[in-house]
C-alpha cells in the first residue's frame, strides 16, 4: 500500500474514495470541502438527517453531482471532546468497511480533521496507517472461499504537518507485524505447529540480512537439562523446539534486548485435562510466540540501531503414555527441581527454563510475553495487558509504551507475600497456587529463574485475542515495538 501525504485541497486530489468527518459542534476541512463544493445538497442532507454527526454514523454518498470525487462516505465523529484514541480507532474501522465495500483504488482523508482528539496530527498518521493496514486483514486461509482482495492502492493524507514519513513507516510495519501475529494466531493448531514456528522465524533469517535463527531441537533441550521443557513437550508426538531469532542492529558488543514468547500450539491441560466446551480456543496459547515473531518482523523492516533476540519456547501440551502426571517432580536446567502438581500450568514450565537458557546472552533485559493465566482475563479483561517486573524502571518503560502506542498495559504486583503459595514438600517449588491471584504467582514462578537480569512478564491471555469472531489480536507487537524503540 501506497501511503502519502500533502497539504493540497482535496479538490486537487484525485481520489476514488474521500472519507468526510463531521462532528457535531465543529466544522472540519474535509466536510467543509463537500459543503463548499455542493452546499446546497451537504445542507439538505444535514437539514433531513441523512448525513448525521452522531459518533460511529456513516453516509455514504454516491453518485451526486460536484462531489470531490464519485465515492464519498461521511462518518459522524460525535463532539469534539469526546473523541480521543478510542473514538478514533473505532472511526478508523468504519473507514476500513468503506474501503472494503468501495472497488476504489485511492482513498483521500484528511488528518488534520482528526487532531481535534488529544493526540496530534503526527500521532494520528501512524495509528491510521496502522489501524487501516490491520483492518484490512482477514482470515480466510483455511476457507476454500477467499475475501475479494480490496482494491486500495493508495491513501492520501491531507496535512500541514510536512514531517510524517517515519510515523508513517512506524506504523506500516507495525501493521505487518500485527497481522502476521494475527495470522499465525488463527491457523488451527494442525497447521500452526512448532514445525511451522520454526519454518516463519528461518523464513525472517532469509528475508533480511539482519537476522540470523538457531532452531534448537528436543535432543538437545533434553541434553542441556531443560527437564521442566521437556515435562510439557514430552507428551506430544510433534517435537518441541526453541527457536532463536537474532536482530543485529546495533555494535556487536552492545547487549541485546530480549524478548521470549509462550508458543504453546496447543494446550490440552495434558492429565490435568481441560473441559472440552472452549477447548478449541487453546490454538491461541502460542499468541507470545506470534508476538515475538511479529515483533522480530517490524524491528527487521524498521532496522532500528539496537540488538534484539527473540526466543520462541514452542511445544504442544498432550496426553499420552510418556506425558507427565501429576506429582511428577523435574529437575530444571537452573538446577532447582518442581514438583507438577497441575500439567495445566506448563506455560511457566517451559518459560522457565527459556528463561534461564537466555542468561547466556548477558541481556539489558529480558521480556517475556505469554497467555499465562485465565486468572488475568478475570482481572483486567481483554483491554489491558498484565505488565510485571523485577525492575520498576522498565515496568514504567513498558506501561509508558503500552500508552504511546495504544496497545495498553497495567502493573501488576510481584510481591514475597505470594510466594508462600508455591512451596512444596516434595520439591523446591510447585508449579501452582491457590486460585486466589493466580496471574500473580504464575509471575512470581517465573521470577525465580529471572534473578540474574532485569526483567518483566507480559501476561496476554484477555489481550492476545478476545472472542473467535475477533481472533488474534496481534497485541502486544505495537507495545513491543514502541519499547524497543525508545531504548
Ligand atoms: N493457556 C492457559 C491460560 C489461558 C487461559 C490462556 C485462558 C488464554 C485464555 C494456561 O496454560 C493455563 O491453563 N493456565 C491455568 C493455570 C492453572 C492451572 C493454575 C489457568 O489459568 O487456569
Ligand atoms: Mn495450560
Ligand atoms: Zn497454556
Amino acid at each position: 500500500m501506497k501511503i502519502t501525504y500533502s497539504n493540497a485541497s482535496l479538490k486537487k486530489i484525485p481520489q476514488h474514495l474521500m472519507v468526510a468527518f463531521h462532528f457535531e459542534d465543529a466544522d472540519t476541512l474535509s466536510f467543509s470541502a463537500l459543503k463548499e463544493s455542493q452546499s446546497n445538497l451537504i445542507d439538505t442532507l444535514v437539514d433531513n438527517k441523512t448525513i448525521k454527526s452522531d459518533f460511529g454514523t456513516v453516509t455514504p454518498l454516491i453518485g451526486h453531482e460536484g462531489l470531490p470525487c464519485s465515492h464519498v462516505v461521511v462518518i459522524g465523529c460525535g463532539k469534539v471532546e469526546g473523541f480521543k484514541e478510542a473514538e478514533l480507532i473505532k472511526t478508523m474501522a468504519s473507514v476500513t468497511a468503506a474501503i472494503k465495500s468501495s472497488s476504489a483504488e485511492s482513498l483521500a482523508l484528511c488528518l488534520d480533521d482528526l487532531t481535534t482528539s488529544n493526540r496530534d496530527a503526527r500521532w494520528c498518521a501512524g495509528k491510521c496507517t496502522e489501524t487501516i493496514l490491520t483492518g484490512l486483514y482477514e482470515y480466510d486461509t483455511t476457507k476454500s472461499v477467499k475475501a475479494d482482495p480490496s482494491t486500495l492502492q493508495e491513501i492520501h493524507f491531507i496535512t500541514e504537518e510536512s514531517d510524517l514519513d517515519q510515523v508513517i513507516l512506524t506504523g506500516k510495519a507495525v501493521a505487518h507485524g500485527t497481522n502476521i501475529a494475527r495470522e499465525l494466531g488463527n491457523l488451527p493448531a494442525n497447521i500452526c505447529d512448532p514445525a511451522y514456528l520454526a519454518e516463519q522465524a528461518v523464513n525472517l533469517a532469509d528475508a533480511y540480512d539482519e537476522v540470523e535463527v538457531d532452531v534448537l531441537e528436543e535432543a538437545e533441550l533434553e541434553a542441556m537439562g531443560m527437564g521442566a521443557f521437556m515435562a510439557v513437550s514430552r507428551g506430544s508426538e510433534k517435537a518441541g523446539k526453541i527457536l532463536v531469532m537474532k536482530y543485529n542492529g546495533g555494535a556487536a558488543d552492545e547487549k541485546p534486548h530480549v524478548l521470549v514468547g509462550k508458543g504453546l500450539t496447543f494446550d490440552t491441560g495434558g492429565y490435568s485435562l481441560k473441559p472440552p466446551a472452549g477447548m478449541e480456543e487453546m490454538k491461541w496459547d502460542m499468541l507470545g510466540a506470534a508476538s515475538v515473531i511479529g515483533t522480530m518482523n517490524t524491528i527487521a523492516e524498521l532496522k532500528p540501531k539496537i540488538n534484539v533476540i527473540g526466543v520462541v519456547a514452542t511445544a504442544e501440551n498432550m496426553i499420552s503414555g510418556g506425558a507427565t502426571r501429576p506429582g511428577d517432580v523435574v529437575t530444571c536446567l537452573n538446577g532447582k527441581t518442581v514438583e507438577i502438581i497441575n500439567t495445566d500450568a506448563e506455560g511457566r514450565l517451559v518459560l522457565c527454563d527459556t528463561l534461564t537458557y537466555v542468561e547466556r546472552f548477558e541481556p539489558k533485559t529480558v521480556v517475556d510475553i505469554a497467555t499465562l493465566t485465565g486468572a488475568i482475563v478475570i482481572g483486567l479483561g481483554h483491554h489491558a495487558t498484565g505488565v510485571y517486573s523485577n525492575d520498576e524502571v522498565l515496568q514504567q518503560k513498558l506501561i509508558s509504551a503500552g500508552q504511546a502506542s495504544w496497545d495498553r498495559g497495567w502493573p501488576m504486583p510481584l510481591w514475597d507475600d505470594y510466594k508462600d503459595q508455591l512451596k512444596s514438600p516434595y520439591a523446591d517449588m510447585r508449579n501452582v497456587g491457590t486460585r486466589a491471584g493466580g496471574s500473580i504467582t504464575a509471575a512470581v514462578f517465573l521470577s525465580e529463574y529471572a534473578k540474574n537480569y532485569k526483567w518483566a512478564h507480559l501476561d496476554i491471555a484477555g489481550t492476545g485475542w478476545s472472542s473467535a469472531k475477533e481472533g488474534a489480536s496481534g497485541r502486544p507487537v505495537a507495545m513491543l515495538t514502541q519499547y524497543l524503540l525508545s531504548q
